[in-house]
C-alpha cells in the first residue's frame, strides 16, 4: 500500500476513534510483577494450576486472536455485543473476525479471517518500531476460523472455514499453507487429516511440533481432535511416535497454549453450542489428558497465548453467545509475569 493512501487511512482512523470506532488492543507485558507464591511452579507439577486475573480488555471481544512478540500479547480484530443480544459490532474499520495472528520473526502477522461475513486472504504485519500495520502477501486460501502458528521464520496456517457457494452453510477447509516471514512468500504444504475449522493450535518448541486441537466439523459437531504437524519435516506425525491425542471434552473455538511439556485447553464452545469453563491439560510425554482448574467463568471464541511463560486465555463469548467478555485470565507457569497493564494499538489498514 502507497504512503499517500496510508496517510489517508491514518485520518479516517483518527476520525473514525473520535466516532467511537473501537480500537485493537495490546495487553504490554511491562511493569508489575505478580505475586511471589505464584512463582517457580515446576513443568510437570501435578498440583491443579491456579487462575489469575489480569488487566481486562478495553475492548470486550469475542473471535478475536492474540499472539506474543518481545515479551507483549498482541490482540487483534474480534466482535463485541454493545447490549445483551442487540446484535454485534466488528471491531475496527477493517475487521479480522474469527482470523489469526502469528508472531514470527518478532514481527506479529494478521492473517486472514472474516471481513464482513466473506472470508479474507489479506495479512498485515505490525511494525513495532513504527507503531503501524503494512499490507504483506496475501495467503493463496481465503479462510476464517483457522489457526496460525509461528516457529522460527515462518507462519503455519492450519484448516478454518469458507461460506459454501449459494450460501448453503460452510466448507471447512484441511489447507495448510505456510508464509516465510523473511522473503513474505507463501506455499502449500500437506493437507491437516481431519478439515475442520474454529481450531485452535500451539507449537511445542523444542521438538517443533504443533498441536492443532478441537474445531468442528462440516456437520457442525465438536471434535476431540488432536493432530500433530512436525514444523521441521513439514509433514503429519502419523507413525504412533505421538501417543494418545483425543481430547476428553470435543470443543472448538478454545484457547490452546503449551508450556513446557504440557498443553492446555481451555473454555470452548462444545455440541450444544455451549461456552464452557472446562480445563484440560495434555502431557505431551505420555499424551495422557487430565482435567484442571476450570476457568474462573465459561469462555467461548475466546483467544489464547502464551507469553512470558503464562498462559492466557482473552476476552470470549458468554451466556450462549449474547455477551462478550473483556476478560484476561492466565496461569503462570514457570515465573511470574511481570506484567498487568493494557495499551492501545492502531487499527489494521483499510
Ligand atoms: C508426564 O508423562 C511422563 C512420561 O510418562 C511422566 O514421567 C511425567 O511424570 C508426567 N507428568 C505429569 C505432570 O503427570
Ligand atoms: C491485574 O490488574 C488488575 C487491575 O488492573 C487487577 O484487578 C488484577 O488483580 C491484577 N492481576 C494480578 C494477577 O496482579
Ligand atoms: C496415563 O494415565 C493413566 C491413568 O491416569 C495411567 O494408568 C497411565 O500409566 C498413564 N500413562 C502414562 C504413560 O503416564
Amino acid at each position: 500500500m502507497p504512503r499517500s493512501s496510508l496517510a489517508v487511512h491514518l485520518c479516517v482512523c483518527v476520525l473514525l476513534l473520535c466516532a467511537n470506532v473501537l480500537p485493537r488492543d495490546s495487553l504490554a507485558m511491562g511493569a508489575r510483577v505478580l505475586q511471589p507464591s505464584l512463582a517457580n511452579v515446576a513443568d510437570d507439577d501435578n498440583d491443579p494450576i491456579v487462575w489469575d486475573d489480569l488487566a481486562d480488555l478495553t475492548t470486550p471481544r469475542d473471535m478475536a486472536s492474540a499472539a506474543c512478540a518481545g515479551g507483549a500479547i498482541y490482540v487483534v480484530g474480534g466482535q463485541t455485543r454493545t447490549d445483551e443480544g442487540a446484535g454485534s459490532d466488528i471491531l475496527n474499520s477493517v475487521p479480522q473476525l474469527n482470523g489469526a495472528l502469528c508472531s514470527a520473526l518478532g514481527t506479529v502477522f494478521a492473517i486472514g479471517g472474516a471481513d464482513g461475513w466473506e472470508p479474507n486472504d489479506e495479512v498485515q504485519k505490525f511494525s513495532v518500531e513504527n507503531n503501524w500495520w503494512d499490507e504483506t502477501t496475501s495467503m493463496p486460501t481465503a479462510r476464517y476460523g483457522h489457526a496460525a502458528v509461528g516457529v522460527d521464520n515462518f507462519c503455519f496456517v492450519f484448516g478454518g472455514a469458507a461460506p459454501a457457494p449459494e450460501g448453503k452453510g460452510e466448507v471447512v477447509l484441511s489447507e495448510v499453507e505456510v508464509m516465510d516471514a523473511l522473503k513474505e512468500t507463501w506455499g502449500a504444504l500437506p493437507p491437516m487429516p481431519t478439515p475442520r475449522w474454529g481450531i485452535s493450535a500451539a507449537v511445542e518448541s523444542k521438538s517443533k511440533r504443533i498441536y492443532v486441537v478441537g474445531g468442528f466439523d462440516q456437520l457442525g459437531r465438536a471434535l476431540g481432535t488432536v493432530e500433530v504437524f512436525d514444523a521441521s519435516s513439514r509433514t503429519w506425525v502419523l507413525d504412533g511416535t505421538v501417543p494418545a491425542q483425543i481430547m476428553p471434552t470435543p470443543r472448538g473455538a478454545l484457547a490452546v497454549g503449551i508450556v513446557g511439556l504440557r498443553m492446555f485447553a481451555a473454555g470452548g464452545i462444545d455440541a450444544s453450542r455451549k461456552e464452557l469453563s472446562t480445563v484440560e491439560v495434555m502431557n505431551l510425554s505420555s499424551g495422557n489428558w487430565s482435567d484442571d482448574t476450570p476457568l474462573p467463568a465459561p469462555r467461548g471464541a475466546c483467544a489464547g497465548v502464551v507469553c512470558n511463560g503464562a498462559f492466557a486465555v482473552i476476552g470470549g463469548s458468554e451466556n450462549a453467545g449474547t455477551q462478550t467478555s473483556d476478560s484476561v485470565y492466565a496461569v503462570q507457569v514457570n515465573k511470574p509475569a511481570t506484567t498487568n497493564t493494557t495499551t492501545t494499538m492502531p487499527p489494521l489498514s483499510a
